[in-house]
């Protein structure tokens, strides 16, 4: 008995010098003093062993070391509970924030964002229309009746229950809805994801973007679609840039041109870009044709329009240097973030 009282006191002093500064060393006093194997759990398991006239006296002694011992650990868990919310709150105000990191615009998005806003500065407005899209809007209304050859120029998905819905080849359907609607002058600019059905590689997809332009009124001439051009290509891609127009053919458009911009990279002498022609086709244009307007209830004797139309992806390319288009969709983001300063 006498023993297991001595031993207290030492405990006692133990307990005493014991000073926690944080939850760990409180932790540490816990497991030590109160813990199931710890100092207070050893003495009961003695005292157990002393006879019973003795186990009284030796339970008081015992209980008032547990008490201090509880008082002790309230008052370390307090005390550090305390410290360390003053240092989280002190973190909070003095650590720099977790950075958040900033994406870039697609390459697709900053080449339309560009394309489009030439064409606003010219009293163009947006339109949109949809990806899904009935034969009539994608072909029929735009002078290609079924079994038409020029139909084989486009090809693209379908549905089996319904064949006459299908994925718009090109943005050209949004033309004939705007001109459906029947409200004229029409002056528009249209942007948007078209499909084909074709063999994926490096410089061909089964999606991609187009822009395609519409300008209704009376009097509409070729020479206003030249000017036009004339325009955004100057402000695209420079004053030096020359234009050229090669006769073409496209069944919504008569006469029908493509044209061709003097090479942006080498400025015309012959490089690679331009396979040593000098020259980069850019897009498609004409004429609309008067079956088309009179398709979407226009009177091709009053009316006249002209429209073209481009791919986003290819002068992107040539641009930014891009070799391989199927990088556009892969989202790898290191391709995604090196357009960051681009504009
Ligand atoms: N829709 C044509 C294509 O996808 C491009 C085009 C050519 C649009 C001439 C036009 C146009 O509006 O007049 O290849």
């Amino acid at each position: 008995m006498d023993e297991l009282i001595k031993k207290i006191e030492e405990y006692q002093k133990e307990l005493l010098s014991f000073d926690a500064s944080d939850a760990s060393q409180t932790e540490e006093f816990r497991i030590k003093f109160l813990g199931t194997k710890g100092i207070v759990k050893s003495l009961m398991a003695e005292m157990k062993a002393l006879p019973a006239e003795q186990k009284k006296e030796a339970g008081k002694w015992i209980n008032s070391f547990k008490e201090l011992a509880e008082q002790k650990y309230q008052e370390f868990k307090a005390k550090t509970q305390q410290i360390s919310a003053a240092q989280s709150a002190e973190a909070d105000l003095t650590l720099p924030g977790d950075e958040i990191p900033l994406g870039a615009r697609h390459p697709v998005s900053l080449m339309r964002n560009r394309i489009v806003s030439i064409f606003r500065r010219l009293g163009f407005s947006v339109a949109d229309g949809p990806e899904i899209e009935d034969d009539w809007h994608n072909f029929g209304a735009l002078n290609l009746p079924e079994h038409h050859p020029a139909r084989d120029m486009q090809d693209t998905f379908y549905i089996q229950q319904d064949p006459a819905v299908l994925l718009r080849t090109h943005t050209s359907n949004v033309q004939i809805r705007e001109m459906e609607k029947g409200k004229l002058p029409i002056r528009g600019i249209y942007p948007g994801r078209v499909y084909r059905n074709e063999t994926i590689s490096a410089r061909s997809h089964c999606f991609f973007h187009q822009v395609e332009g519409l300008y209704v009124d009376e009097n509409v001439s070729f020479a206003d679609l030249k000017q036009t051009l004339y325009f955004f290509v100057k402000e695209m891609f420079g004053k030096e840039a020359r234009v050229r127009f090669r006769p073409s053919y496209f069944p919504f458009t008569e006469p029908s041109a493509e044209m061709d911009v003097s090479c942006f990279i080498c400025g015309g002498e012959g490089c690679s870009v331009c396979k040593k022609t000098g020259w980069v086709e850019i897009l498609g244009c004409g004429m609309v044709h008067p079956n088309v307007l009179s398709n979407c209830g226009i009177n091709p004797e009053k009316y006249t329009g002209f429209a073209f139309g481009m791919g986003i992806e290819r002068p992107a390319m040539l641009k930014y240097g891009i070799q391989d288009i199927r990088l556009f969709s892969e989202n790898d983001i290191r391709f995604l973030k090196s357009f960051c300063s681009a504009v």
